[in-house]
């Protein structure tokens, strides 16, 4: 993995955050903006727009980034932020469930569309939940977005169900994901982002499971034969910050990062809603097999099993309260 590290001062807009001390004349405080994936991703459009938006002057800041895992698997840059060694980052639910188990809520496989998943986060459901990251040492600005979650794997173009039994697929390290995957009879993997190229080089994985997004950035169809649209869920993404640099910032400082953190998320929605126009026929002109369409309600039978498991883990009223966000 590449560390990409630039300053705004050479013009590049990706690269490490630096926040001025207040003053014109004050030399910029360098802040790291750290994030998984490629600068040419829905996250590097994200930390693109949160940096341009944070260099105004009221915010006083001068923006850069970290990206493609640089500074650790998502796990350890969510560990950085709380111990402040981190400052910002772009963060997907995957392993975020694992500090703030509410969290968990949004990644339950579901039939919702794009703009009902949009809506349940912008709404006051989705806020209420950024404000539980304060209990576990976090502060989450906004809800940027990777996508919905499809399947690759190298072993048989997945058609149904029954397809998936024994698919050993690396999952994120998320409880809600690795129960859906077990019930569908699949091989659940969990395993850190930055490990999973090379074990699907390798062959110690079938398959994995991704956005359209990641699917571009990571150029997986150098790794990966078959595709299949599952759609099987939404995949939203956290815009965060470290409590330790959140408590030097004044009030001006805080809305005016917080506004371009926002404008990070619309961006990486932006980046998805392009890429996702492409993003398959790109697959296939790299030789990827796609399977388009599966019989969705099916998926749904299979995991009612496990739909019963999260009703029990996170309430039916807060599932039907999603369900029902207009
Ligand atoms: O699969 C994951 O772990 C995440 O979706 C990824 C690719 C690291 C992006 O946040």
């Amino acid at each position: 993995m590449v560390m990409i590290r630039r300053t705004f001062i050479a013009a590049c807009a990706s690269a490490a955050v630096a926040l001025t001390a207040g003053t014109a004349a004050a030399a910029p405080k360098e802040v790291k903006l750290g994030y998984a994936l490629a600068v040419n991703s829905h996250y590097g459009a994200a930390a693109k727009a949160w940096a341009d938006s944070a260099e105004k002057p009221r915010a006083a800041h001068s923006p850069s980034s970290t990206s493609s895992s640089a500074l650790g698997g998502e796990r350890e840059l969510i560990e950085g932020l709380q111990l402040g060694t981190v400052e910002a980052a772009i963060v997907s639910t995957g392993a975020l469930s694992n500090f703030v188990s509410d969290v968990g809520v949004v990644d339950i496989p579901s039939c919702s569309q794009t703009k009902h998943a949009r809506a349940v986060l912008d709404g006051k459901f989705g806020q209420d939940l950024l404000a539980k990251f304060k209990q576990r040492g976090l502060i989450a600005l906004a809800w940027g977005e990777q996508g919905f979650r499809h399947l690759t794997n190298n072993k048989l173009a997945v058609k149904s169900v029954a397809d998936l039994k024994g698919l050993k697929i690396r999952v994120t390290e998320n409880p809600v994901h690795i129960t859906a995957f077990r019930t569908l009879g699949a091989a659940p993997t969990p395993m850190s982002w930055p490990e999973v190229i090379s074990a699907l080089q390798q062959g110690t994985i079938d398959g994995q499971e991704n956005p359209i997004s990641v699917l571009t950035s990571s150029k997986l169809w150098e790794v990966q034969k078959h595709l299949t649209l599952t759609s099987h869920v939404y995949a939203p993404v956290v815009l965060v910050v470290s409590p330790t640099f959140w408590g030097g910032l004044t009030d001006a400082q805080k809305a005016a990062f917080t506004e371009g953190a926002k404008a990070g998320a619309q961006a990486s929605r932006a980046f998805v809603d392009d890429v996702e126009a492409k993003g398959v026929e790109l697959a296939k002109s790299h030789g990827m097999q796609v399977v388009e369409k599966v019989d969705a309600a099916a998926f749904r039978t299979a995991l009612e099993p496990a739909y019963k498991q999260y009703a029990k883990k996170f309430g039916q009223p807060t599932l039907d309260a999603i369900a029902n966000v207009k």
